[in-house]
């Protein structure tokens, strides 16, 4: 086929890319988006700050053009995300303890309510695992809520929302290494006791390369019983071509890889500033990663 979110399909998988609903109105941004891409994360428009801005009351406006633009193209949605130490509104930021911990699941139970069965898979929990090379947790508010907070999270998505697919996601998790295996000994836990718990999303913020064990990494999540997804593709630096390729295989070669999404469209609309790293140019133009891409898929 001769478009990312076509080529995908024939293998069974989607193709997708983080959008931001003000530039939706961006004539090249948007036919580039229904044209290559089958799935859509919102890239800001459904976390907690923009979704409760004050305690109780919530502003779906954004991120509802957002699901309404991907049903109008037939594209899947995958939320982003209901539970983070960053990006929570200043009032949140405000809370510990028990106050903190009921307002998070409020929250988690109105947002996957307000999008029931909209919403293929959600990032349930986001980056609650620190770099510290111990697997150690993130030391957030959220954490010393208690270290239950994350499975709390996705017993209220479940319960919101029994259709979605409730994921896992974090970054620096794409290889084999301290940070993933204990976000793998917590899905490993989770499934020995019934904690709900579909999929684990790898960011997959890259430079240069991917990791050598990337394949294997995805692959041993997968035997756990839970489907995988690459989540926030980007990939700066110079080998980045083959690194788009490498990254494709290795979905294609994991049977519950279920898709792969880029953390943007062009160059110019990443966040990551001044490195380049997706498969469009600022002009809309396909880059030699975009082709490598497509070759692999
Ligand atoms: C980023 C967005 O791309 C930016 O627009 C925003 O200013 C900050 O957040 N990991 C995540 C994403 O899970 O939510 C982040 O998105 C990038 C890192």
């Amino acid at each position: 086929a001769t478009t990312l979110g076509a080529s995908a399909a024939e293998k069974g998988r989607y193709f997708g890319a983080a959008i931001a609903a003000p530039k939706l109105g961006d004539t090249t941004y948007s036919a580039i988006l229904k044209r290559e891409f089958t799935s859509v994360t919102p890239e800001n428009e459904m976390k907690w700050d923009a979704t409760e801005p004050s305690r109780g009351t919530f502003n779906y406006t954004a991120g509802d053009r957002i699901v309404a633009q991907a049903q109008a193209n037939g594209q899947k949605v995958r939320g982003h995300t209901l539970a983070w130490h960053s990006q929570m509104p200043a009032w949140a930021q405000a809370l510990s303890g028990s106050a903190l911990r009921s307002a998070m699941l409020n929250h988690v139970t109105q947002v996957a309510t307000h999008y029931k069965g909209k919403i293929y898979a959600w990032d349930v929990v986001n980056e609650a695992f620190a770099d510290d090379g111990r697997g150690s947790r993130r030391n957030s508010s959220l954490q010393q809520t208690g270290n239950d907070w994350i499975e709390a999270a996705f017993r209220a998505a479940r319960a919101a929302d029994p259709a979605a697919k409730l994921c896992y996601n974090d970054y620096s998790t794409d290889g084999v290494n301290a940070k993933s295996t204990a976000v793998y000994n917590m899905v490993a836990d989770f499934k020995a006791r019934g904690v709900p718990i579909d999929c684990v999303g790898f960011q997959s913020h890259l430079t240069n390369n991917a990791p050598s064990d990337y394949q294997a990494n995805l692959q041993r999540f997968a035997n756990l019983g839970v489907d995988v997804q690459i989540t926030e593709l980007d990939i700066a630096g110079s080998g980045q071509a083959a690194a788009y390729a490498t990254v494709t295989r290795a979905c294609l070669a994991v049977s519950r890889c279920t898709g792969i999404t880029v953390w943007g469209i062009r160059d110019s609309d990443s966040w990551r500033t001044g490195t380049n790293p997706l498969l469009f140019d600022a002009g809309g133009a396909k880059k030699a990663a975009y082709t490598s891409v497509l070759d692999a898929l």
